[in-house]
Order: structure tokens, then sequence, then C-alpha cells
């Protein structure tokens, strides 16, 4: 039973995860002040948190305000994770009435404006004993709610940000944002690293624990610059599809079944995925292979499983398997019938469980009578991730 315990709450580890997101926040601003000179780059413009807008207050903050003019993008992005970034899954965890801290550490990606945060931190370069931050006289609980919005991406001082214009679009091209700044970073895979790559400092058996970027950067994809964005953003629409939706899943694995011998074998190829699949340890893919009997059913004791992931203890503490499957390679498993049944027939199935992490920590925690948690948003939470698994290759052969 104690392994079932959730530690994230104990006061040391919490400790030790607010440090470590502060050590990201340092390691990203020395990391920025390295970066090559002129104008405003990346690394200034991902500092966090983002200044507040408000002494320029020229645009509305709100994503359904760049919806009324921009449908389609407002379409796809209520549709993406980054629109629920700050939903149960997190508001659950978080008691911002009693521990802002400890909040402050997952908004620096889960909802990085100033305006979104209760309370305003002294700097992290301010070293420890400098005070556990002030009430925040602009927080917008609103805004907060709206996770990785519009926002949070595009707007800085009042003045909207975006990738150069379309070469198609007509030269009489007009500013309709009274400043409207054109950044080739937007189209680079740097952009997503702000939030899609943790620095040293943080690794399990030796591996980063989020090292999303830098699998692009080695692979194929990174090598001819074939960007996140291209993958995710395809024709710039914002939808960031990824593990929890399988047609995108299924443009980036190649899965073939074939009889041999007395069994069969099942092969997985990463052949479209820019990254490890999965990326995080987050998700869970189940490769699940049995008998079906004359009549269809499925014979007893016939089931074996494998699985595709990388799998760590509730408390972060330890992996206890990496199985993930690296850009171009592939991940086999033979399934070996058993004398009697030699002439039933052979099923494989592919199971995805983008949540499985997170649906047994949310499971575990709310077991857990005294630890504070805001319960209702944590059982929303269980409720998602129960409903969130699917079915994504099945064969008789
Ligand atoms: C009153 C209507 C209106 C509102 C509100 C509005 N925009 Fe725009 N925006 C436009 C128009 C018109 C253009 C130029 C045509 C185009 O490229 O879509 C534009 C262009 C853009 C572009 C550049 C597209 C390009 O590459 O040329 C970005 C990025 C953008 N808007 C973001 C936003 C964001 C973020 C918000 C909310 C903070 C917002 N807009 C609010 C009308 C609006
Ligand atoms: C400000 C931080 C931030 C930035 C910048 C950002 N993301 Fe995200 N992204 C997140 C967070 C947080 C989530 C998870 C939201 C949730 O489920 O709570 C996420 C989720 C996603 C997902 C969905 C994953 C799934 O499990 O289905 C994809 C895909 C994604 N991001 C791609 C991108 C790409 C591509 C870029 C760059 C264009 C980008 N992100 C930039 C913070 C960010
Ligand atoms: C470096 C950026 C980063 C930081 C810091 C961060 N997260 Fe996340 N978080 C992500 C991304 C990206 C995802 C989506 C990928 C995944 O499912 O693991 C995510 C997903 C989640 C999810 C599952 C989706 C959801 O919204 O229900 C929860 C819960 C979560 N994070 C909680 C936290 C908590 C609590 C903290 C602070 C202790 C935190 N995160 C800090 C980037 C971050
Ligand atoms: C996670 C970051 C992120 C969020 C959130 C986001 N965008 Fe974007 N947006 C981008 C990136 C990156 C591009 C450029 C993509 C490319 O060039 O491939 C872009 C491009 C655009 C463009 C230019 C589109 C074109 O066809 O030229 C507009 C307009 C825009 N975004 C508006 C919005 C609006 C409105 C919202 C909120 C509903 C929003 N964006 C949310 C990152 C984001
Ligand atoms: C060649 C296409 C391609 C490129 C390039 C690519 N991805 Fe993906 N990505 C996918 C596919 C396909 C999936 C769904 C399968 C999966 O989850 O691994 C995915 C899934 C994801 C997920 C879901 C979480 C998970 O555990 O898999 C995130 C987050 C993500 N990508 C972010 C990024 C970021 C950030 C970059 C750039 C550094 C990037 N991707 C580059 C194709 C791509």
């Amino acid at each position: 039973m104690h392994d079932e315990k959730p530690l994230w709450y104990e006061e040391s580890v919490r400790e030790k995860i607010i440090a470590f997101v502060i050590c990201i926040i340092c390691g990203l601003i020395i990391l920025s002040s390295e970066t090559k000179g002129g104008e405003v780059f990346l690394s200034e413009y991902w500092e966090r948190p983002i200044p507040p807008q408000n002494d320029f207050n020229k645009f509305p903050l709100y994503p359904e305000e760049c919806g009324k003019c921009h449908k389609e993008q407002h379409n796809g992005w209520k549709g993406s994770l980054h629109s629920r970034a700050v939903g149960p899954g997190l508001l659950g965890q978080l008691r911002t009435d009693k521990d802002p801290q400890f909040a402050q550490s997952c908004y620096f990606c889960h909802a990085p404006m100033a305006e979104q945060s209760e309370i305003i931190l002294p700097s992290p370069l301010a070293g420890e004993g400098q005070g556990e931050g002030i009430k925040n006289p602009s927080f917008d609980n609103k805004l907060k709610l709206s996770g990785v919005s519009c926002s949070v991406c595009h707007l800085r001082k009042g003045k909207v940000y975006g990738p150069p214009a379309r070469k198609t679009v007509s030269s009489k091209k007009q500013d309709n944002h009274n400043g409207f700044v054109e950044k080739d970073f937007f189209e680079k895979a740097d952009f997503c690293e702000a939030c899609h790559q943790l620095d040293e400092g943080y690794e399990l058996n030796g591996k980063l624990l989020v090292n999303t970027y830098r699998e692009w950067k080695e692979s194929i994809y990174g090598q001819n610059n074939v960007t996140c964005q291209n993958c995710h953003m395809p024709d710039r629409q914002h939808l960031w599809r990824g593990i929890h939706d399988k047609e995108m899943v299924l443009r980036g694995v190649r899965i073939e079944s074939v009889r041999r011998d007395k069994g069969a074998r099942i092969t997985i190829t990463n052949s479209g995925v820019g990254h490890y699949f999965p990326t995080y340890a987050t998700p869970l893919v189940v490769v699940k292979g049995f008998m079906l009997d004359k009549t269809g059913k499925v014979i007893q004791g016939s089931l074996k499983k494998a699985f595709i992931g990388r799998t760590i203890s509730l408390d972060l503490s330890e992996e206890i398997f990496d199985t993930r499957i690296p850009p171009q390679k592939s991940f086999e498993f033979d399934y070996a019938t058993r004398g009697s049944y030699s002439d039933g027939k052979i099923t494989f199935e592919v199971w995805v469980y983008p949540d499985e992490f997170y649906n047994k920590f949310y499971k575990a925690i709310l077991k857990d009578a005294d630890m504070d948690l805001n319960r209702g948003e944590v059982e929303k939470a269980i409720e998602t991730t129960n409903a969130s698994p699917y079915r994504l290759f099945r064969e008789v052969l």
C-alpha cells in the first residue's frame, strides 16, 4: 500500500518541485542572456511571467474577443488542449488560497501571463528569503481559466506578434493591429520549446522528464527542418492534435502484423512522429495479442500484453520501464500460440491510454482523505481521463 501513497503532496516533495521549476526558470533566463543580439528575441519573448499588458490596454486579452475576427483560429484552439491547460486536472491540485507559490510553478507553462496569477513572486534570481510574493492587483480569473490562449502566444506589451504574412495574400496588406510585429520565430520549433522541453536538473534514470524538443532536434525531422508547426499546425491551423487524437496517431505510426511459425508478430514503427512515440511519460500504449475460438470468443488465458511508454512511479522518483519508440525505429511483439489452440485465430489490438499516469495519480490522491484538494475538480479530471482511451488498431490473422 505504501507505494500507492502519492508523495506529491508531502512537504519535501512539493518543495523539491517548486525548487525544480524555479531552477528551470533560472536556467531559461541564463540561457536567454547568451543568445545572439538584436530586437525582440525568442528568449525575451518567452520571459515569464509574461509582463502585464494592462498599461498598454489596446487589445482585449480574452480569446473569444480575438475570435470575433479570427473565427478559424478560435475554433481550432477551443478544440485543443491548449484551451484546457487550466482545467480540472490542474485546478484540483492547486490550493491557490493556501499555497500560491506552488501554483506559480505550474503557471510557468499552463498560464504564463502576469494577469493569470494570484500573486506576484519575487524574481527567482533574487535568491532565497526574498518573501513569499504579494497579492496581484491585475489578477483576472477568467483569463487564468483560458489557459494557453491567443494572448499567451501573440501579445506582448499591447502589441500583436505573429508569423510573417503569407506570401499568397494580396500585396495591399493593411495593419489591423496598430503595429503588428512579424517574427520568423513563430515558424520555428524553438517557439514550442518554451513549454515542451525541460532543462537539466530533473532527470529520471539519467533522462530528462520532458525532452520533446531535443528528441525532435536529433531526429531526421529536426535535421531537415520539418518543424513542430508543420505537423501540429498544418497550414497554420490552430489544432495541435496529439496523442489524444486517433487520426493523428495513425498518421505517425505504421503497424504491420504477420503470422510466423506457430505464432504471429506485430511490428509498430514510428514512421512519422517527430519525436519519441509517445514523447511524454504520461500516456501508455498497450499491445494485446490473444486467440479467438471458432465462435469468435476470446480463448481464456490466451491474452498477452506488451507496453509502449515510459512508466514512472506516482511520486516521480523512479522509472519503471521505458519502451518508447524513437523516430524511425520499431517495436516488435511476438505472440506464440499454445499447442492445443494453434489452429485458432490470432488477434492483435493496440490501445492508447493518453492520460494513464494522470488517471492513476488522480485516483491515488483522491483516496487520501487528509489531502488538501479541490475534490470536485479531481473527480471531474478522473471522469475525463477515464474516457480518453481508444483502440488504435485491430487485426485478426
Ligand atoms: C476587429 C477585428 C480583430 C480583432 C478583435 C483581432 N484581430 Fe487580429 N487581425 C485582424 C485582421 C483583419 C487581420 C489581417 C488579416 C489577416 O491576416 O487575418 C489580423 C491579423 C492578425 C495576425 C497576423 C496574421 C498575419 O500573418 O498577417 C495575428 C497573429 C492576429 N491578428 C492575432 C490576433 C489576436 C491574438 C487577437 C486578440 C488579442 C486579435 N488578432 C484580435 C482583425 C482582428
Ligand atoms: C505557454 C506554454 C506552451 C507553448 C508555448 C506551447 N504549448 Fe503545447 N501545451 C502546453 C500545455 C500546458 C499543454 C497541456 C494542456 C493540458 O492538457 O492541460 C500543451 C499541449 C500540447 C499538445 C497536446 C498534447 C496531447 O496530449 O494531445 C500539443 C500537440 C502541443 N501542445 C503542441 C505544441 C506546439 C506544436 C507548440 C508550438 C507551436 C506548442 N505546443 C506551444 C503548453 C504550451
Ligand atoms: C515545462 C512546462 C510545464 C510545467 C512547469 C508544468 N506543466 Fe503540466 N503539462 C505540461 C505539458 C506540455 C502537458 C501536456 C503533456 C502531458 O500530458 O504530459 C502538461 C499536462 C499536465 C496535466 C494533465 C492535463 C491536464 O491539464 O489535466 C496536469 C494535471 C498538469 N500538467 C499539472 C501540472 C502541475 C500541478 C504543475 C506544477 C507543479 C505543472 N503541470 C507544471 C507542461 C508543464
Ligand atoms: C501555443 C501558441 C499559440 C496560441 C495559443 C495561438 N496561436 Fe496563433 N499562431 C501561433 C503560431 C506558432 C502561428 C504561426 C504558425 C505557422 O506559421 O506555421 C500562429 C499564427 C496565427 C495567425 C496567422 C494565421 C495565418 O493564416 O497567417 C493568426 C491570425 C493567429 N495565429 C491568431 C490566433 C488566435 C486568434 C488565437 C486564439 C484563439 C491564437 N492564434 C492562439 C501560435 C499560437
Ligand atoms: C513529423 C511530424 C511531427 C513533428 C515534426 C512533431 N510532432 Fe509532435 N506528434 C506527432 C504525432 C503524429 C503525434 C501523435 C503520436 C504521439 O503522441 O507520439 C505527436 C504527439 C505530440 C504530443 C502529444 C504527447 C505525447 O506524449 O506524444 C506533443 C505534446 C507533441 N507532439 C509536441 C511536439 C513538439 C513540441 C514538436 C516540436 C519540437 C513536435 N511535436 C514535432 C507528429 C509530429
